[in-house]
């Protein structure tokens, strides 16, 4: 493949990282579960000439000239997410899903306020009041976490925690969850605690589009996601909501925390969305979960300890403590025979998260693919030889050439060879 002619001429070194980056997209497992591979419309909608285009404010409301072509697309990309999530409200202007929630945060809070959010070594996101990041800085943060012994979440810890600290929003949402989140549950603790209740969509987003996960639409007052997960768009953030928070959520994205808005992006979104939108969107996401069910059970029946002892979405959450091995030790075998997973903090971790005692392994970019029930149960069989022999330089290397072959068979595009 060679379409980068004009950055090859210009710059040498930018287009030989790409081509590499291509080579190790199409010759690797990439299971890391919050990645995919965006379709080639979304790919040529992203690399457009709108990446010029200030364009700041909204569609028919902008503070440029020349807007008329621009606001074409976001008026589509907000049309198609309407229809896709059954909103009334969508702002596709946050430039990632952690801009998305600092606006939500932004609009509705002010700092010092309370926040409820998951715990990030259970499971929750940064963004969802850890101390590293602006969300636990600014604001108050308050975590929960899972049950120790079902290892799901504790709708009892997080109505006390409530009722003690009476947040002024409650978070619900995950980076590391692999069982069906109860938004109506949250909802309720929400209303008894006088808290907005925000759900971040962002892994799960695909799924819930097509109803294979229930929607927090009708039960949290605000929503926010990615693009780029299970949604299988560009890399970007969405917020949906109800309409008596579009006011303050235009504000708070832009002039709030954003400027001129990535416009080559948004039309992206809006392809993306239409794309979710055809009824093959859905049967690639009931794969997504079937996919992740037969790895589950293939690694437990290795012998693997599953976080909550299974999964209903796109990832499952490996503790390897009972294998003796780290969560990096692992991560680092199998990055070498080209399968890449992440190393995740279990609940309860004993290890630090640059170490962590598990791993994050996810089923959207294989399903992609085209991977299905037989090419789970062979990579699950590739996976437990690496960790059952995680310095055996041989084993890693024959299983990479396994990995290869494997992945020939499955293009990612067609018009990549
Ligand atoms: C639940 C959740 N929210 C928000 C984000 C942040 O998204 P981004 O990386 O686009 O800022 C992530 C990313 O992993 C996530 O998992």
């Amino acid at each position: 493949m060679r379409q980068d002619k004009e950055l090859s001429k210009v710059d040498p070194e930018v287009a030989s990282a790409i081509r590499k980056e291509i080579e190790r997209e199409r010759d690797c497992l990439v299971m890391i579960a919050s990645e995919n591979y965006a379709s080639r419309a979304v790919l040529e909608a992203q690399a457009n000439i709108m990446t010029n285009k200030y364009a700041e404010g909204y569609p028919s409301k902008r503070y440029y000239g020349g807007c008329e072509y621009v606001d074409l697309v976001e008026a589509l990309a907000i049309g198609r997410a309407k229809r896709l999530f059954n909103v009334d409200y969508v702002n596709v202007q946050p430039h990632s899903g952690s801009q998305a929630n600092m606006a939500v945060y932004m609009s509705l809070l002010h700092p010092g306020d309370v926040i409820l959010g998951m715990d990030l070594t259970h499971g929750g996101h940064l963004t969802h009041g850890s101390k590293a990041s602006f969300s636990g800085k600014l604001f108050r943060s308050v975590s929960y976490g899972l049950n120790p012994s079902t290892q799901t979440i504790d709708l009892d810890q997080v109505r006390d925690l409530a009722k003690k600290h009476m947040p002024r929003m409650i978070v619900v949402g995950a980076s590391a969850y692999p069982r069906k989140i109860d938004f109506k549950g949250f909802r309720d603790i929400a209303r008894e605690a006088g808290a907005y209740l925000m759900a971040d969509i962002a892994h799960i987003a695909g799924l819930v589009a097509v109803g294979l996960h229930p929607t927090p639409v009708g039960m949290a007052d605000l929503i926010t996601s990615t693009t780029h997960k299970t949604l299988r768009g560009p890399r970007g953030g969405l917020i949906l909501s109800g309409a008596e928070h579009a006011k303050a959520i235009d504000k708070g994205i832009f002039p709030g925390i954003q400027g001129g808005p990535l416009m080559h992006v948004i039309a992206a979104k809006a392809v993306c969305f239409q794309e979710a939108l055809q009824p093959d969107f859905r049967e690639y996401q009931e794969q997504v979960i079937i996919n992740a069910k037969i790895l589950a059970d293939e690694m437990m029946g290795f012998g693997y300890n599953l976080v909550s002892g299974g999964t209903d979405n796109h990832l499952i959450l490996i503790d390897l403590t009972s294998k003796g091995i780290t969560g990096l030790e692992a991560e680092i075998a199998l990055g070498m025979a080209g399968i890449y997973v992440n190393k995740n903090t279990v609940p309860f971790d004993k290890n630090n998260p640059q170490v962590t005692s598990g791993l994050r392994i996810g089923t959207p970019a294989l399903s992609t693919r085209g991977m299905k029930e037989q090419e789970m149960k062979l990579i699950a069989g590739l996976i437990n030889r690496v960790l059952e022999n995680i310095s055996d330089e041989n084993i890693i290397n024959n299983t990479r050439s396994a990995v290869k072959e494997l992945c020939s068979r499955f293009p990612i595009y067609d018009f990549i060879h």
